[in-house]
């Protein structure tokens, strides 16, 4: 069983989840699908003037977050974690996830960072992961699903080499 974590704003990291997910069902693999977000979500115009983005992404404030009913680390043998870059930094949602959860998940992680510049972001995110307790395996960055399809294939790949299929 695997758990696939997420949080999307503009619809890119969505994408891509429901790209992973298609995958994964294809090959038999069961998944559950977390959205968090905030309690209270981000106005939907101008994200780049938003000032509670800004502070909450550049000083790494732990907000309330929702979507994670259910997820219960133990019944899952990989989680998947994706999530946008704000201003560097994973979002605040998927943020304090992390802390949330730190130390609780002793399956191994498989995490995915997007963002529009190429730059590799995921090189810090696993940092963050793993100053938190996260077995990581793998961190992409993903700037595009298209350009990054083989980046892409190759995370799907190493899922679903640790679990296994259920048909
Ligand atoms: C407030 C804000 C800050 C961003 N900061 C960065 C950044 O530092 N580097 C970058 O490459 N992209 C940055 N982006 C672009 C997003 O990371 C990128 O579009 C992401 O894939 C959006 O994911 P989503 O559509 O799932 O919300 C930023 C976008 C917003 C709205």
């Amino acid at each position: 069983m695997l758990a696939l974590v997420y949080y999307s704003k503009t619809g890119k990291t969505k994408e891509l989840v429901d790209f992973i997910s298609r995958r994964l069902r294809d090959l038999g693999v069961s998944t559950d699908v977390f959205m968090v977000k905030p309690i209270r979500d981000y106005h939907d115009k101008l994200l780049h003037l938003n000032p509670r983005i800004l502070h909450e992404s550049l000083s790494g404030k732990v907000i309330s977050i929702v979507g994670d009913k259910g997820f219960e680390p133990s019944r899952y043998g990989v989680v998947v974690i994706a999530t946008p870059i704000w201003w560097g930094a994973a979002a605040p949602p998927i943020y304090s996830f992390i802390v949330k959860y730190a130390n609780a998940v002793e399956s191994p992680v498989y995490c995915v960072a997007t963002a529009d510049l190429r730059v590799d972001y995921a090189v810090k995110l696993r940092e963050i992961l793993e100053s938190h307790g996260f077995r990581v395996r793998e961190c992409i960055t993903v700037r595009s699903l298209k350009e990054d399809a083989d980046r892409i294939n190759l995370l799907v790949n190493g899922i679903t080499s640790e679990v296994k299929p259920t048909h």
